[in-house]
């Protein structure tokens, strides 16, 4: 009896285990071919001018749009994660020193990986979120693109990407945004410029930064990977919607919470909330104020 058992539960075993195998074949040979596909979409340019409050603007946009976080304080690129189970992410050196960006790298290429999620020879970017930028208004992105184009050359040579299985998986489950170029409507056109008035108009753009983790309907869900915080509902029926504007505006300089809770940077990027203008930070609160 005790023998059999052992048999039925072993075969259940190998049968269980030998399905994982099949999922991760199946779910890495997918990958594997998405990102090994080569992409076109015709070139565009923007008109670039690099007036000081155009500089401004682009210098505030990089850092409220978190491309510091992941490209590094001076742009040289930086090694966002590097272990077994992800892999290493490499987020490229955006500047003109040693293991930059080419010599030959135009406006266009600019736009070609802001907007459609490929670098200038037609490959998929990895985990640059593009699909956030693709969104931005031309004056926005012409605003960072005269800002990028002016940092100083920072010598940093990167390893290439390496992705782990952990990272095929995630990214096959769609839990993890690796190819932002299939997540972009690459028909739909640049809004010139946006409504800067403070309001629900200009919050609702500025959230696009927010939807990654909050979720676009900004409901929140299930932590983003193992052993990460569930991701608040920003909506009316959060904790948000409670909250006056000043205890948001606070929340989100302080990375403090109205009932003490401090949050960890890595989480919440507080740290990057600290830098919208308080008209911004308004905005959002009167955008998600407006969520049922
Ligand atoms: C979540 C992290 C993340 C954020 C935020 C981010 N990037 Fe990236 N970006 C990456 C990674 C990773 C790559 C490299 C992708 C690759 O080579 O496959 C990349 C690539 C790029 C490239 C393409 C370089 C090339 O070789 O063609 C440009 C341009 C770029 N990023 C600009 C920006 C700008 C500007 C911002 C802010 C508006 C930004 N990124 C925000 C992660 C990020
Ligand atoms: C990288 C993912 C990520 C991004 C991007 C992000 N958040 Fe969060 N946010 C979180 C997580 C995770 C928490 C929960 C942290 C915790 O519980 O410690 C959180 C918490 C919050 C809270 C506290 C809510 C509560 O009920 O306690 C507010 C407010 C907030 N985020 C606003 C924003 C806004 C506004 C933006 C966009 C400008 C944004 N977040 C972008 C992941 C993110």
């Amino acid at each position: 009896m005790i023998r059999k058992i052992f048999k039925w539960t072993g075969i259940a075993l190998l049968s269980v285990l030998s399905l994982l195998g099949i999922g991760y074949a199946v779910a890495t040979f997918s990958i594997n071919g998405r990102i090994r596909k080569n992409y076109a979409f015709a070139k565009e340019s923007l008109e670039i001018t690099s007036d000081s409050a155009t500089l401004a603007r682009g210098k505030h946009l990089v850092a409220i749009k978190g491309c510091q976080d992941c490209h590094g304080a001076d742009l040289s690129g930086k090694i966002m994660i590097d272990d077994g189970a992800v892999g290493r992410l490499p987020a490229s050196n955006l500047t003109r020193g040693k293991g930059g960006l080419p010599d030959n790298y135009s406006t266009a290429d600019w736009v070609t990986a802001l907007r459609h999620g490929i670098d200038k020879t037609g490959r998929p970017l990895i985990f640059m979120p593009s699909h956030e930028t693709t969104l931005l208004s031309a004056q926005d992105m012409a605003a960072i693109i005269a800002f990028c184009q002016t940092v100083p050359s920072v010598d940093h040579e990167l390893p290439a990407i390496d992705l782990g299985p952990v990272a095929k998986v995630m990214g096959y489950l769609d839990k993890m945004p690796l190819l932002s170029v299939e997540k972009i409507d690459h028909a739909k056109a640049m809004v010139a410029e946006i409504d800067t008035a403070e309001g629900a108009v200009q919050g609702k753009y500025l959230a696009i930064s927010c939807s990654g983790c909050h979720r676009a309907d900004f409901k929140g869900g299930d932590p983003l990977a193992p052993g990460l915080p569930p991701v608040p509902d920003l909506s009316l029926s959060g904790n948000v919607g409670k909250w006056t504007k000043e205890q948001f505006i606070n929340t989100l300089r302080t990375g403090k919470t109205p009932s003490g809770h401090q949050m960890n940077s890595d989480d919440m990027p507080w740290k990057m909330t600290a830098q919208y203008e308080d008209k911004e930070l308004s905005s959002l609160y009167a955008f998600f104020q407006t969520i049922e």
